[in-house]
């Protein structure tokens, strides 16, 4: 198989690692943001921000990046940032930019970087994690919905600052 050729839909993933992103990951990580940020409407994929986005992520204590590699190949990614709750009386955690390349989806890597950033949310003291999905997303939501997370009455707002929205 090489590396752009598709995983057949069902192929576990026993030859993907996943581990905790370092620098050097920064560019192909910055890649697979853009195939996210297409999807999103919210959002406009622009490869330096990206980049400049994930090195501030990685310096930060209080985030976590994670990448599935298969082959040397960076093929998948999520993070993790740790904020105070005072709902919860505890940290919470806000996971973002979870996305695996086209061509190896439904082989178990975005259930596996979930569960990465679950493990640490439980070592860390984490109570709750939550996420933003487009509401027009349905595959993302299949999958949320797969894996037990539950939709909220929550709708997301916002506001740009120091320029005109
Ligand atoms: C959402 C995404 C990360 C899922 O990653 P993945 O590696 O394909 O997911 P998994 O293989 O771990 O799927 C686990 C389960 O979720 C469900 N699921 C996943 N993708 C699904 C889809 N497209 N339609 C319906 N159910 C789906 C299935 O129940 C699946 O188990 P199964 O394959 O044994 O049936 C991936 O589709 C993706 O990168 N999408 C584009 C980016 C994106 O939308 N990110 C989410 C932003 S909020």
């Amino acid at each position: 198989m090489t590396a752009t050729s598709r995983m057949p839909p069902g192929e576990r993933t026993h030859d993907v690692g996943i581990c905790l992103a370092t620098d050097d990951d920064v560019p192909a990580m910055a890649e697979l943001l853009g195939v996210l940020f297409r999807i999103e409407s919210d959002f406009a994929p622009d490869a330096e921000k990206q980049r400049e986005g994930l090195r501030l992520l990685l310096r930060s204590s209080s985030a976590r990046a994670w990448v599935a590699r298969r082959g040397g190949r960076v093929v998948g990614m999520v993070t993790l940032q740790t904020v105070v709750s005072t709902a919860e009386g505890a940290a919470a955690g806000i996971l973002e930019d979870l996305v695996v390349a086209p061509e190896f989806r439904r082989c178990g890597i975005g259930g596996a970087l979930l569960e990465a950033a679950m493990d640490y949310a439980r070592a860390s003291g984490i109570g709750r994690i939550q996420l933003l999905a487009d509401a027009d997303n349905e595959p993302a939501l299949d999958f949320y919905r797969a894996l037990d997370w539950k939709p909220t009455n929550l709708v997301a707002l916002r506001r740009r600052i120091g320029q005109k929205i």
